[in-house]
């Protein structure tokens, strides 16, 4: 694990950043007495509310309330985690941020384990332009992605490309000495076989970069051109790709949009180009995994609605029901989390293909809310009579504990005692979680204890 970044150098980049400075670079702004105004870029508003203050070194939009430091900016604008956005802040800077040494390995290891992943990102853009240049000439991929309809634009904006049928094009050209086929072994674009040959893990197939949220190509999903197996060969776990915690087409959902109304979350790459394709702009996959809490967290910094979209089978409920449990605790007031189950026999590809945007986006604009799918559910799991709503009852309040205080929890136990037929019956529903909050209570701290030794 890497240590700790010093405090000391964070409040020195924190002095050496003017606010001013690092906003204007991204938001226009205008000298207006002792401080700067411009339109605010968290809300929509024709006349500006949005200043920042030299003197304070604190941005503040009248209208909608946003406020912060220039690290808080940075984050919130950027739509980047704090260690990215130092990370960024640094970069901005020309520096490098080191970090406190943790026992195990010395500042020297942690250094070259950093320029090492530094130089990885390099080699994989490399690789993701190799391949988009070898689409060029290679008519049978070509052909296969125009028989998917898709158009040469969409093509270029997700950088899909190529890699040739060879067993080493990525080795011959980017592993020509010992210390970069390492690297690309790491980085899992190269194999190595018993023998210790050292061979491509992809060939002949339609190769998706992976970027993560900077833009930086982290990976690759590749399709064969046919039917043959696997359909899709991915990129292992490296040092710079971590499946659980990154999304498929997020980068490119805010090239379209700074701030995306919605976030549609689906299975598949196609999908998600094929989507883009026909105006949906703003879907993302889950790469393979069912949605995780850290998934979701990145999606919830950058739009205030995820609808997930799943097949209508069984195995497609289980997985809305498996994001739903790890969104619960996220759901804090203004957000919004819709599930959408498509018809048998149907992906979103297929689907907007056949049914066209307008009509995708109705099914959109209907999806079920997770409350809504949490009772049906709950429902349909609890037996009858009075047993059956005992159970319900407290599976259901175990649930609404999960979800942060505030006006949506609320509104879920209102719904709760709906179901029930208590009515506004509210002493019968405040019992049921009296009773449950000293149990919950140890769970977490049990859960606490747990995840701190
Ligand atoms: N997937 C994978 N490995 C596989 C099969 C699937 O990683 N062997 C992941 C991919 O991210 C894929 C998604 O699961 O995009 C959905 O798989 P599937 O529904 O089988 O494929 P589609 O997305 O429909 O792919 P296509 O339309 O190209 O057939
Ligand atoms: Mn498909």
């Amino acid at each position: 694990m890497a240590g700790r970044i010093p405090q000391q150098f964070i409040d020195d980049l924190l002095a050496r950043t003017d606010i001013v400075d690092l906003i204007d670079q991204r938001v226009r702004l205008k000298k207006a007495g002792k401080n700067y105004q411009a339109c605010c870029p968290f809300h929509n508003e024709k006349s500006p509310s949005f200043t920042v203050s030299p003197d304070k070194q604190f941005y503040h939009c009248f209208g909608c309330g946003a406020h912060g430091t220039a690290l808080g900016f940075l984050m919130e604008y950027d739509g980047l985690e704090f260690l990215d956005a130092i990370d960024e802040m640094a970069a901005m800077h020309g520096l490098t941020v080191p970090r406190e040494s943790t026992g195990g390995s010395s500042p020297q290891q942690q250094a070259a384990a950093r320029a090492e992943r530094q130089d990885l990102y390099g080699l994989l853009n490399d690789i993701s332009q190799f391949y988009q240049q070898q689409l060029r000439s290679a008519s049978a991929a070509i052909d296969y992605l125009k028989g998917r309809g898709l158009s040469g634009e969409v093509v270029k904006r997700f950088g899909i490309g190529y890699v040739p049928d060879q067993w080493d094009s990525v080795k011959r050209r980017f592993g020509k000495n010992r210390d970069t086929e390492r690297q690309l072994i790491d980085g899992g674009m190269l194999l190595q076989n018993d023998n210790g040959r050292v061979y491509d893990r992809f060939r002949d197939r339609i190769m998706f970069p992976i970027r993560d949220r900077r833009g930086r190509t982290i990976g690759f999903g590749g399709r064969v051109l046919g039917d043959g197996t696997p359909k899709y060969l991915n990129s292992p776990e490296t040092p710079v790709f971590h499946k659980g915690r990154e999304l498929y087409g997020l980068y490119e959902v805010r090239q379209a949009h700074r701030n995306p109304e919605r976030i549609l979350v689906v299975e598949g790459y196609m999908d998600v180009v094929a989507l883009a394709q026909f105006g949906i702009d703003y879907a993302v996959a889950s790469l393979g995994t069912s949605t995780t809490p850290d998934q979701l967290q990145l999606l919830y910094r950058t739009t205030r609605e995820v609808i997930c979209c799943y097949d209508g089978d069984r195995a497609g409920r289980e997985a809305a029901w498996r994001a739903l449990e790890n969104a619960l605790p996220l759901m804090q007031d203004g957000r919004s989390l819709r599930f959408v189950f498509l018809p048998d026999g149907e992906d979103p590809d297929s689907l907007v293909r056949t049914q066209g945007q307008q009509a995708f986006e109705r099914l959109l604009d209907n999806a079920q809310d997770f409350g809504d799918f949490l009772f049906e559910r709950l429902a349909q799991d609890s037996m009858g009579g009075d047993a059956g709503q005992h159970e319900l009852a407290h599976k259901a309040a175990e649930a609404i504990m999960r979800v942060p205080e505030g006006f949506t929890r609320e509104g879920l136990v209102t719904q709760l005692s709906r179901q029930l037929n208590w009515g506004e019956n509210e002493r019968r529903i405040k019992e049921l979680f009296a009773r449950l909050k000293p149990a919950e209570g140890e769970k977490n701290r049990r859960r606490a204890r747990k995840n701190s030794s």
